[in-house]
């Protein structure tokens, strides 16, 4: 879906699709720099990395494989602690291997920091961490992400696999949630 097709629900764009295809590009070719001849396994965070992890690796001049985890919080009251359980876990034994960690966005970076922890104790080669966006201000611990696509306001943001309550993640582009939708 478009913007137009959101109607009053959406309040602006943030960023079009052009210009988050041109971002996932730009990471692209950074990404296909560092881990040339490397072997680099790309690890989505189901759902929102989802169009990310498509586009990013299409935009890649090598062949990539990927592969998924889903995570959940056990709920919001645990979630400041970062505790989460795994609902799909990786496919692929990752010992000794290059793993790029793929995210939609960073948020309170609770959610990368266990799972880089998590990952980290499987005997990964190297893990680092490529994100659509991040919300500089609404850190919570410090993740040291190495390709960024772009910093974005503290605020409610769908689209582009970014949901509210499962509705809008294919929308095309990411855009600002109207206030009126969840106060
Ligand atoms: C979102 C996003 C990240 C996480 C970021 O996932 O995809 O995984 O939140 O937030 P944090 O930095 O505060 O931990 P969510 O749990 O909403 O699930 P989803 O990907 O299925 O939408």
């Amino acid at each position: 879906m478009d913007a137009e097709h959101m109607g009053d629900a959406l309040e602006r764009v943030l960023l079009t699709e052009e210009e988050i295809l041109a971002g996932l590009d730009r990471m692209a070719r950074e990404i296909a720099a560092d881990y040339e001849g490397k072997d680099v396994l790309m690890v989505g965070v189901l759902k929102g990395a989802v169009m990310v992890v498509s586009d990013l690796m299409r935009a890649m001049p090598y062949s990539v494989p990927m592969d998924w985890m889903a995570i959940s919080s056990y709920g919001s009251g645990t979630r400041s602690s970062g505790v989460v359980r795994i609902l799909k876990d990786l496919d692929t034994d990752i010992t000794d291997r290059h793993v790029l960690v793929v995210e939609d966005v960073i948020d309170s970076g609770l959610t990368l920091s266990w799972i880089l922890e998590n990952l980290e104790l499987r005997g990964a080669a190297s893990v680092e961490v490529a994100t659509l966006l991040r919300k500089p201000e609404a850190q919570k611990v410090e993740i040291d992400a190495k390709y960024v696509g772009f910093d974005i306001p503290n605020d409610f943001v769908v689209g582009y696999g970014l949901d509210f309550d499962e509705r809008f993640r294919n929308l095309r582009c990411v855009g600002t949630l109207a206030p009126h939708m969840y106060s």
